[in-house]
């Protein structure tokens, strides 16, 4: 198994994809602390030492789509946090959350060459022994302040990818599967009711159907296609 740890670097996610030909499949770049951590839609993520920021490398010869890593690694990373007795969630779409908070944040991204997919690479960050900010205390997590210690990083890395890579090679192509494991630990789930907004309105509703991209909600005899968390009210 490939490691290659930096001591600080702008985005392991950019590291890679500058320097993916240099890296084989399954490659995985840590770094004690990201100068420009990314997030997704454009945000930052902020990456000071103590945490886990690192990127794994993803040269397929059947072509997945990132959505699939993001659920591998997911399920990958409830599942290990588990063992340590942390009970952490998938909230939709994509973000781990622990007890309201956001513990964890995953970013795939391609590396085209002419529009062809020719690598992923799959960021993940982790808030494992890093202090959280006071401006965002009240929306992030840190492990150790959840489990009330310091945690050991290799082994939360080690371990986490050991079972991505096995969660990868045994559903290879039976995404179904992997997004049954993914729905069991999503909030919310399919029949749950939720309030959402919708055209200026608030409306009641129940939740026939969730894909990666799409909450189908029945507002009562008509189907809502909810696309965006800031449109769930509670
Ligand atoms: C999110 O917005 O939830 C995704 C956050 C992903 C952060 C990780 S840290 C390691 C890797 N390098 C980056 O620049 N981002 C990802």
């Amino acid at each position: 198994e490939e490691i290659e740890v930096l001591y600080e670097v702008d985005s392991t996610n950019e590291f890679l994809k500058k320097n993916y030909k240099s890296f084989h499949d399954g490659a995985v770049v840590v770094a004690i602390k990201q100068t420009a951590g990314k997030g997704r839609m454009g945000r930052s993520w902020i990456s000071p030492e103590g945490g886990l920021w690192y990127s794994v490398l993803f040269k397929p010869k059947i072509h997945l789509t990132p959505h699939i890593y993001t659920k591998i690694f997911s399920i990958a990373i409830i599942e290990v946090l588990k063992k340590i007795k942390v009970k952490a969630y998938i909230k939709w779409p994509n973000d781990i959350y622990y007890n309201g908070k956001k513990l964890c944040g995953i970013l795939p991204e391609a590396v085209s060459i002419n529009d062809r997919p020719v690598a992923i690479v799959v960021g993940i960050g982790i808030n494992v022994n890093n202090d959280i900010p006071d401006e965002i205390k009240d929306i992030a997590i840190s492990l150790k302040d959840i489990v009330k210690k310091k945690l050991k990083i290799t082994y939360l890395l080690d371990e986490i990818n050991k079972h991505a890579w096995n969660l990868l090679v045994s559903y290879r192509n039976e995404t179904e599967n992997i997004t049954k494991l993914w729905k069991k630990y999503l909030v919310p789930k399919e029949g749950d009711k939720l309030k959402i907004k919708h055209e200026g309105e608030i409306f009641e509703g129940t939740i026939l159907k969730i894909t990666d991209e799409v909450l189908y909600v029945d507002i009562g005899g008509k189907v809502v296609g909810v696309q965006s968390i800031h449109q769930i009210v509670e």
